[in-house]
Parts: C-alpha cells; sequence; structure tokens
C-alpha cells in the first residue's frame, strides 16, 4: 500500500464525502488510499493525459477500480459527487476552476482544497461565494507551506487575521513555525518600505507578536 506524504495525508484523513472528485489527482495517491481504506466512491480526474495515464497504471498494478476523468478543473464533473478536492496548486487556479464550474456544484457539500501560494484570495473568494472555512490546516513539506483548508456551503464573516492566517486553524508545531516565518518576513520589509506604506504591516506584526507570545 501506498505510504502518503504528511501533506497528502492531512488531505486524505480530512475526506469524508460519500463520493469524491480529486481534481488534478497528478500521481494518483489520494484516489487510491481512498478507495483501498475509506472504500469511497472516486473519480481520479486531471487536465492532463500524461498524469492521468499514470494514475491509471498505478489503479492498475494495484486492481482497484477507480474511473478517471480528462477534464479541465469540474467541467465535466459528474452529479454523484458530493466533495471535491482540489489541491497542489495556486490558490488563483483553484478560484479559477471553481468560477468556471460553478453550476457543477450544485451537489457538492464540501470542498478540500490545498493551496501552496495565494491562500488569502482562496480565502477571500470562497466567503464571496457562499463557502465557509470550517477548519484549516498548514503543513510544511520541503520546507514549503501548504495550507488545507475544509469548507463547507454556507455564509461566514473572516476578520483581517483569519484571511491572512487561515480560519479555525489547528495550532500546531507547523502553524507556530509559519507564524515566525511571517513575522521576520514582515519585519524585513518594515526596513524597506516607508512608514506611509507599511499600514497593513504595523497591522499583521501587531496580530503576529501577540499570536506567537501566546503560543
Ligand atoms: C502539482 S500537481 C498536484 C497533484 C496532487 N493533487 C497533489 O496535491 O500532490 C498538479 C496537477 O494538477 C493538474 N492540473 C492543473 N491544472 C488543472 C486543471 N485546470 N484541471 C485539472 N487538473 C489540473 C496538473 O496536470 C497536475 O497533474
Amino acid at each position: 500500500m501506498i505510504k502518503l506524504s504528511k501533506r497528502l495525508q492531512a488531505i486524505y484523513d480530512l475526506a469524508n464525502g460519500n463520493v469524491i472528485a480529486d481534481i488534478g489527482c497528478d500521481h494518483g495517491y489520494i484516489p487510491l488510499k481512498l478507495d483501498q481504506k475509506k472504500h469511497k466512491k472516486v473519480y481520479a480526474c486531471d487536465v492532463a493525459q500524461g498524469p492521468l495515464s499514470r494514475a491509471q497504471a498505478l489503479f492498475e498494478k494495484e486492481n482497484a477500480k477507480i474511473d478517471t476523468i480528462l477534464m479541465d478543473g469540474i467541467s465535466a464533473l459528474p452529479e454523484d459527487v458530493d466533495q471535491v478536492i482540489i489541491a497542489g496548486m495556486g490558490g488563483k487556479l483553484i478560484e479559477s476552476i471553481l468560477e468556471k464550474g460553478k453550476d457543477k456544484l450544485v451537489n457538492v457539500d464540501s470542498l478540500i482544497l490545498s493551496p501552496h501560494r495565494n491562500a488569502e484570495s482562496l480565502r477571500s473568494y470562497l466567503i464571496k461565494n457562499h463557502f465557509r472555512i470550517e477548519k484549516e490546516r498548514l503543513v510544511f513539506e520541503e520546507d514549503h507551506a501548504y495550507w488545507i483548508m475544509y469548507c463547507r456551503k454556507g455564509s461566514q464573516t473572516l476578520s483581517d487575521w483569519q484571511v491572512w492566517y487561515g480560519a479555525h486553524v489547528k495550532e500546531d508545531d507547523d502553524y507556530r513555525k509559519y507564524l515566525k516565518i511571517e513575522k521576520y518576513k514582515w519585519e524585513d520589509l518594515q526596513n524597506k518600505v516607508p512608514a506611509s506604506r507599511f499600514e497593513e504591516g504595523k497591522a499583521r506584526l501587531k496580530w503576529l507578536d501577540s499570536k506567537i507570545s501566546q503560543s
């Protein structure tokens, strides 16, 4: 059985839909494990034939019967899907996939999203588009920070801090490490930017100082 990386395992742990589509499945590890361990109906989807063929080869080797779909984003999402995973892409690409496929989300209850950049923009997009972020986690993999968001349909208001540093986040060692890195980043910027253009930076540093001192 495939051993998932820490990031993929964290995504897999959150998956609880009845019928799950993994968009941008690439290697196919998440669909395979969902099939083998959680016995879920799962669709492995990708925009490119290369990754999809690799995933298909893995499924065949493992004797797993998993449907694969070659599609851009969620443009041909089957109607029985109630949970969508989109991981390992930038937040802006995830936004554009959700935006272009809005009409395909009617039967979808929950999203598991893992952007490797532009998480702030994605949070704002989700709130504006009637998804609430129920929980988040941050995972470092090869020194890169990945957010993992579990979202359901509904309304939510987020403070600036939640848009910047996550909503209902698991406050573990990786998250604390991330906050410290952010603090150094904004302190460094403070030395380079005129005070008049550093209002948001000041607010961030104030919040980061207080959060780090509490943890
Ligand atoms: C870096 S891999 C991430 C793989 C896996 N989801 C993970 O988190 O490890 C990104 C995958 O997304 C696919 N992809 C990129 N844009 C896409 C789109 N618009 N629709 C579906 N898949 C897409 C790529 O072909 C690639 O296989």
